[in-house]
């Protein structure tokens, strides 16, 4: 479901280079969710960034749902991105001026899909959430917690084959972050969709199938 084949990747900040990702590699299979943990500043969010296509590596491969990347034009990788991935944000970024509902079903919008199909895929999104009541409400009324909740079921609304959540917990508290982690979980494992996620919480670890660690520029299981 997503190969990645050693890639690296450097950043030059004046005139140092420091190379955040060495040669790194690894294979996750369909359905499987993977944490990836690691220090802050250890290249977490340049990992899932290049896993998704949204930075390009200096070198390697990464093909994500059968798809090699690095193949797409700026066109193709829009049309990649809103059809086979989704993401969760670590504050959620949900648009504020939409309601609860609309931010849900904003991705099928994109996606052309059917009024009648977006209002029942909504409908059962804001049940499985429990925020059937927060339909009409817009992002600035929300908890922290439900913001991820609405966050989450946006990103899996049009049922990608992969999601990333780069720290999708960070802002929460332990016991809330394990709700929205096990809402993740709940969710993609209904639809069948492979979860990449990163966290720097050891709590969150025994959520995941398998974790990998980022250190010094390489990965480790
Ligand atoms: N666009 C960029 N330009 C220059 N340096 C960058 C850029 N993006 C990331 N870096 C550097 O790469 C390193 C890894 O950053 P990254 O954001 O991937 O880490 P992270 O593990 O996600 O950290 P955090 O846990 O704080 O989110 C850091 O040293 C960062 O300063
Ligand atoms: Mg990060």
């Amino acid at each position: 479901m997503l190969h990645v084949n050693n890639i690296s990747k450097a950043f030059a900040t004046g005139r140092r280079r420091i190379k955040v990702l060495k040669d790194i590699s690894f294979y996750v299979e369909k359905g499987e969710i993977v944490a990836l943990k690691g220090k802050s500043g250890s290249g977490k969010t340049t990992l899932l960034n290049c896993c998704c296509g949204l930075e390009s590596p200096d070198s390697g491969k990464v093909i994500c749902s059968g798809i090699d990347l690095k193949t797409l034009s700026a066109g193709q990788l829009s049309r990649f991105l809103r059809t086979k991935t989704g993401f969760v944000f670590q504050q959620g970024n949900l648009l504020s001026y939409l309601t609860v509902s609309e931010n849900i079903s904003f991705p099928l919008h994109l996606n052309g899909e059917k009024a009648n199909n977006i209002k029942s895929r909504v409908s059962e999104l804001l049940a499985i959430i429990g925020m059937e009541e927060a339909k009409h409400a817009l992002p600035s009324g929300l908890s922290g917690g439900e913001t991820l909740r609405v966050s989450v079921a946006r990103a899996l609304s049009h049922k990608p084959e992969m999601l990333f959540a780069d720290e999708p917990t960070a802002s929460l508290d332990t016991a809330t972050g394990k709700s929205v982690l096990s809402l993740i979980r709940d969710l993609s494992r209904m639809q069948k969709s492979t979860v990449v996620f990163s966290t720097h919480d050891p709590e969150l670890l025994s959520m995941a199938d398998r974790v990998l660690e980022l250190k010094d520029g390489e990965l480790k299981e």
